[in-house]
This record gives structure tokens, C-alpha cells and sequence, in this order.
């Protein structure tokens, strides 16, 4: 890979911006991990200058061009996380989408699932009508080049709910957290577009999916967008390679000065134990409800804790990375 021409380098990222249907900048098979999202060729606005809205036949041979390109970079037993979700209204298209990266030699591995919203929790984008269920959910395509993958799903494990299983399965309390990934939007799509991109997954989607592929040295994402997955990256020491055709510079580099905690292991059910005692030992939130504050009680703090791990952290989720602003150098763009 040549460092030097990169248009833009930040830490252990680097991005080209031109068209990932040829990335000679990578050798074949020196990639250990694809995550990407493509675009969605729904009419969505990811910059002036690129229409979202063309033929069926012209969006599908872009992807093949490009998912042939993914294939050439990717190491014996790399794996490919392809998201891509329906919407209420135009259902198969992900379909179409994964049958295209299978005819430029994938395998199809498994496919999960990523819930964008789940009762009231998480942000999607409303159909409109009263026809069709709004699609929260879309789906990660687990590709692998040559079967059988190599996937360490127990790195993004959690500890069972229930004790008695430990042993039953696995020796460790820890057991995999199923294919269903709920990952919400913590803002709407609205406030995405003010912020500069249309259609950003969230940065915990390829956090998750780079720390499953066991020895991830180089991650590529041939649709960089805001640069969620370099961030992603970034946050896991792991060096990222990124493409995107019509780059918003200042969008990805405030993405990419964004530094990233990794959550270690996903302790859900003793949050969700946690969330469920504070709460039923916080008085109630109206005014003059509740027992008589003992003195320098801070049921203001501890309510607004409550608030706080039910919004962002809360059950039914798992911790998404927090970000603060990134404190160093950059080596150069
Ligand atoms: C769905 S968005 C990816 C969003 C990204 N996952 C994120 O979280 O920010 C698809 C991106 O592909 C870019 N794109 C479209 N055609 C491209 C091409 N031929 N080569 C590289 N990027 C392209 C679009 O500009 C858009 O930013």
C-alpha cells in the first residue's frame, strides 16, 4: 500500500478518494476484514455531486465491480461484513445485493441481523402511508472468501443471565450474543444529515464485527462514508483502509479526531439488574413525590443516571463506544 499518496491520514487510517471499483493501492489478498455499507441507490444525499437513484442494472454491476475488488484484497479466510438493509417500501433489494457479492466468489457465511429501533429505543426512518411496517432492522451479510470462516464470536460475548448455564456449554461464563445485534441510533436521521451524511451506521456495527475476526491487522471499507469503520478501527489499534468516491473531508476527519473507547465485554444483564434496582429505589420523578430526601441525597444526579443508562446504555442494549475529542497529533493528510 502506498502510505504516502493516501488523501487522507489520520493515525492508523488512511483514505483515498476516488472510486473503490479499482483500489490499486492494495495488494491482492493483504486485507483481513471488509466492512462496508453500500450506497443505497434509494435517492439518499451523500454529496452534490452523486445520484442515489440509478437503474437496478447500472447500482448492481457498480457493486460487482467493486465486490470483485474486495475479494482480490482479501486474505485466505478474510471476512466480509456487508450491510445492507430493505426499506418498508422496497423490499429484496439486500437480497439482490448479497447474490451479486456471491457471483464475484463469496461464500455466504451467515446473516445477521442489526435492529436499528426496538420499543420506542433507537431512531429509523419512517414509511410513509399506513401500508407497510416501517423496516427497522437491516441485515450484515457474514461472507467469508474461502470456508470455513475464521470468527471468534466470543470476543463480543456476554455473561449468561442465568449462572446455572456456565459449565452446561462452556466452561467460562460467557456465552455468544446471538445474531440479532441491537445497535439504536442515538440521533435521527435528520440530525445525521445536519451533520453531514445521510446514511452512517453506527461506529459499534464494524466495532463489533472487526473484533470477531480473529488476528484483524487491515480493514477496508470500499464505501467509507463518514468513516465509521475506520473510526472503529482506529479504536482497536487496527490499521484501516478507506474509500469513498465523494468525500466530505470534514466530516471524516472530525469523525476520524473522534477518539473511540472500546467497551470490553458487554455485561449486559448485570446493567440491565443495575437499571432495574435503581429504579425501583429512585422515588418517583414528580415533583413532591417519594420519600422525604435524606440529607445530601442527590436524587437529581441519580435520576438523571437512570435517564441516562435507559437512553444511551440501557437494557436491551449493549454500551455503545463513547466518544471524547481526540488529544494528539495528527501525522499528516
Ligand atoms: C451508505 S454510505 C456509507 C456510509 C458509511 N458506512 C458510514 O457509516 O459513514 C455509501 C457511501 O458510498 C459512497 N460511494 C458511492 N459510490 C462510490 C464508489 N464508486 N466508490 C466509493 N465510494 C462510493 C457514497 O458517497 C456514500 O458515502
Amino acid at each position: 500500500m502506498s502510505l504516502l499518496s493516501a488523501d487522507l491520514a489520520l493515525g492508523r487510517q488512511r483514505l483515498y478518494f476516488h472510486t473503490s471499483e479499482t483500489m490499486p493501492e492494495l495488494l491482492d489478498r493483504s486485507v483481513d476484514v471488509v466492512v462496508t455499507s453500500p450506497p443505497y441507490n434509494r435517492g439518499k444525499h451523500y454529496h452534490p455531486g452523486y445520484s442515489d437513484r440509478q437503474s437496478q442494472d447500472a447500482y448492481l454491476s457498480l457493486l460487482d465491480r467493486v465486490f470483485r475488488e474486495c475479494y482480490r484484497v482479501l486474505r485466505a479466510g478474510g471476512t466480509f461484513f456487508l450491510n445492507v438493509g430493505d426499506s418498508g417500501t422496497d423490499q429484496g433489494k439486500a437480497e439482490s445485493v448479497v447474490r451479486t457479492a456471491q457471483g464475484a466468489g463469496f461464500h455466504r457465511h451467515q446473516t445477521l441481523i442489526w435492529v436499528k429501533s426496538l420499543l420506542g429505543r433507537g431512531h429509523f426512518t419512517p414509511v410513509r402511508g399506513e401500508r407497510n411496517f416501517s423496516n427497522v432492522f437491516e441485515y450484515v451479510y457474514v461472507l467469508v472468501r474461502d470456508p470455513p470462516p475464521r470468527l471468534n464470536v466470543l470476543r463480543v460475548g456476554i455473561p449468561y443471565a442465568d449462572k446455572s448455564n456456565v459449565g452446561r456449554y462452556r466452561s467460562s461464563d460467557l456465552r455468544d450474543a446471538g445474531n440479532v445485534w441491537f445497535i439504536p441510533y442515538s440521533e435521527t436521521t435528520g440530525a445525521s444529515v445536519k451533520k453531514g451524511h445521510e446514511a452512517p451506521f453506527p461506529v459499534e456495527l464494524p466495532l463489533r464485527a472487526i473484533q470477531c475476526v480473529p488476528g484483524a491487522a487491515r480493514v477496508l471499507d470500499p464505501f467509507a462514508g463518514t468513516g465509521a469503520t475506520l473510526a472503529a478501527a482506529e479504536a482497536l489499534g487496527v490499521e484501516g483502509v478507506g474509500y469513498e468516491a465523494f468525500p466530505r473531508r470534514e466530516v471524516i476527519r472530525r469523525r476520524l479526531e473522534t477518539l473511540i473507547s472500546v467497551p470490553p465485554v458487554i455485561l449486559l444483564p448485570e446493567l440491565e439488574r443495575a437499571v432495574r434496582t435503581l429504579g425501583t429505589l429512585l422515588p418517583p420523578d414528580e415533583p413532591g413525590g417519594g420519600p422525604a430526601l435524606p440529607p445530601g441525597a442527590r436524587w437529581d444526579e441519580a435520576r438523571s443516571v437512570l435517564r441516562r443508562l435507559r437512553s444511551e446504555k440501557g437494557p436491551g442494549g449493549p454500551a455503545p463506544p463513547t466518544e471524547a475529542p481526540r488529544q494528539r497529533q495528527r501525522p499528516g493528510a
